[in-house]
């Protein structure tokens, strides 16, 4: 075969392989790729594995023609390349063998000898000129071994990428590159995507017209195609939408369950389920899909008071393969004492960016009710966004949405020329740069709307994550027209340029703000206004809405109440209709920042 004028392909096929590396079924075999680069010099790329000795040989004087080689470049020493280095060396006795100086500390070890009178030892950067082909070598540790090297041949563009863009499959059988590529990926590669990411770097920097790997074939036309998957797969990014479900079941009771859930999960509007039985389909396979996704459920059986085998087994795979970046929710079987939620969990750990779902569904023995009702959760749980982007099932009109918009958490502080005042705001941005101008919108029912809008200045203090509940109910939940919110620092009270308060802790920057314009919105009133004044105190991060609900606002007291509570300050009232024009007692929030108590 032919890969331009002057590269030939000269490896081999093999179908009589049962396990590649040992463990990978491979069902439509495996190729082991070299090729011969013929120029004034000629150089060999990489060897095969030892039962094709005599086949790629020959392979190989066919493609040479009566000339010898030059040089074999050994980019990788698995025995699956690197097997025939000493048939070569026997058979070439003039040609030299280079290769990373990690790869002759390995020819050692394989064969006992490190060819110390006729070897290159080459590293990132080097060249080999062959006449009109030079090559230059990158370094590529662990991708697969550390002693990689990757080739690239400048004249006819070339990258001989050892195992990287390899897949299982010999050549001689048609089928899809992807699927069995990145079965080789995430089972071989899997654990270096930061390698291959350094590798992709230093390949940005090329003109790659050609990639030969060391398996699978030679690929020539849209190679973003390639690229962009192995950007994917090396960044543990999410290639495809859906869900996979990974499940063993021992007496079908769990598998019933994960059953009832793709069929939710597509009614939700999943676009893809993936469902694997550990025991019994290929781990290679729910491996690859588990990487594939972005979301996977776990379900398995408690089992000598841990989890099923085969379960335990595909989790190791994963962790060891730095698996990140996924929604996971968990199914768990136990006829006494289920377990396996939280071993599951606790195995998974170490991995980063993990979220589980809210809803773990528990299976005592066989379904029933409760756990039916867990799995519509999990699957309502798993499916939002898909719900949300169809028209068909989407709510046009959640209005919740509004709470997704990022805010931070301000006092905003004033003086009604009798005391200083301050109160918590939400609504503040900047929306000019040139000048500096920032927008303040606030309740007119706030005493501070009343004194801004006489007095025309304020003072913004930028909440930090340090700030407790405690600040927020100082400035949030009373009027300043009644109480002085500042009676406990009268003596240690700090101020500014225009003589306005600026809190003395809690906060990480403030600013002086000059009201320009002033536009009423009914409800409220925005100030438009420029900046006097501006000093940042401190590195911590900015309160922000979600931040101060997560973590400082305290747990709402619902536990056995029913009615609605305040999604600002926690208030509970109790009885079964929120009137409209309900206002909270404490932060002075409507109706529409209450909800019902679950
Ligand atoms: Fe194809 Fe890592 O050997």
């Amino acid at each position: 075969m032919t890969v331009t004028n002057d590269i030939k392909y000269v490896g081999v096929n093999d179908h009589a392989i049962d396990l590649f590396e040992g463990q990978y079924d491979v069902p439509n075999g495996m190729a082991y790729n070299s090729y011969v680069i013929m120029d004034e010099k000629i150089a060999v790329m990489d060897t095969v594995d030892k039962n094709f000795t005599h086949e790629w040989l020959d392979n190989l004087a066919n493609a040479l023609n009566g000339r010898k080689p030059d040089y074999l470049v050994v980019q990788h020493m698995e025995p699956d390349h690197s097997a025939n280095i000493v048939n070569f060396a026997k058979n070439y006795p003039d040609a030299t063998i280079v290769s990373s100086s990690k790869a002759f500390t390995m020819m050692k070890n394989f064969f006992g000898q490190e060819f110390e009178d006729r070897r290159i030892e080459v590293k990132e950067g080097d060249t080999l000129s062959l006449g009109k082909h030079t090559l230059n070598f990158v370094a590529a540790p662990m991708v697969h071994w550390p002693e990689v090297i990757m080739t690239y041949d400048s004249c006819d563009k070339v990258l001989f990428s050892a195992d990287g863009f390899g897949k299982f499959g010999a050549l001689d059988v048609e089928e899809d590159w992807a699927c069995e590529a990145r079965r080789y990926y995430f089972g071989i590669v899997g654990k270096y995507g930061a390698q291959v990411q350094a590798v992709l770097k230093k390949a940005a920097g090329l003109d790659i017209q050609i990639i030969c790997p060391l398996h699978g074939p030679v690929l020539s036309e849209n190679l973003g195609y390639y690229l962009n998957l192995y950007n994917i797969w090396s960044s543990y990014g999410v290639e495809s939408d859906g869900i996979v479900i990974a499940y063993t079941s021992v007496y079908g009771h769990t598998k019933k369950a994960v059953e009832l859930l793709a069929e939710k999960l597509k009614a939700n509007g999943c676009p893809k389920v993936a469902v694997t039985d550990l025991a019994r389909d290929d781990m290679a396979e729910a491996v690859e899909d588990a990487f594939r996704y972005g979301k996977i459920v776990l379900a398995t059986t408690t089992y000598n008071a841990e989890i099923f085998p085969f379960m335990r087994e595909f989790i190791n795979h994963l962790v060891e393969r730095g698996f990140k970046n996924k929604t996971v929710g968990l199914i768990e079987n136990g006829s006494w004492a289920p377990l396996a939620a939280k071993t599951m969990k606790s195995m998974l750990e170490g991995c980063k960016n993990l979220t589980f779902t809210d809803t773990t569904v528990k299976i005592l023995s066989a379904l029933n009710d409760e756990s039916k009702a867990q799995i519509d959760a999990l699957a309502d749980e798993l499916c939002m966004d898909y719900k949300a982007q169809r028209d068909e099932t989407a709510n046009k009109n959640d209005l919740t949405a509004l709470f997704k918009i990022g805010y931070g958490l301000y006092v905003v502080t004033s003086n009604d020329g009798k005391r200083d005042n301050g109160l918590i705001v939400n609504t503040i941005s900047q929306v000019t740069s040139s000048p500096n101008r920032v927008a303040v919108c606030i309740n007119k029912d706030n005493y501070s709307h009343h004194v801004i809008k006489q007095t025309g200045i304020m003072n913004v203090n930028c909440l930090s994550v340090e700030a407790p509940f405690s600040v927020f109910e100082c400035f949030g939940f009373r009027s300043g027209r009644n109480v002085d919110k500042f009676e406990n620092e009268k003596d240690s009270l700090l101020r500014s340029d225009n003589g306005l308060v600026f809190l003395s802790k809690y906060i990480n920057a403030f600013m002086s703000l000059k009201v320009e314009q002033y536009v009423d919105l009914d409800t409220h009133g925005m100030f438009i206004c420029t900046v006097t004044e501006a000093r940042v105190l401190s590195d911590k991060e900015t309160m922000t809405y979600t931040y101060y609900q997560s973590n400082v606002k305290p747990k709402p007291e619902t536990e056995g109440k029913k009615g609605y509570v305040c999604k600002v300050c926690g208030y509970v009232y109790e009885g079964d209709e929120l009137p409209e024009d309900f206002v909270c007692p404490l932060c002075k929030h409507g109706a529409a920042d209450f909800e019902p108590i679950s």
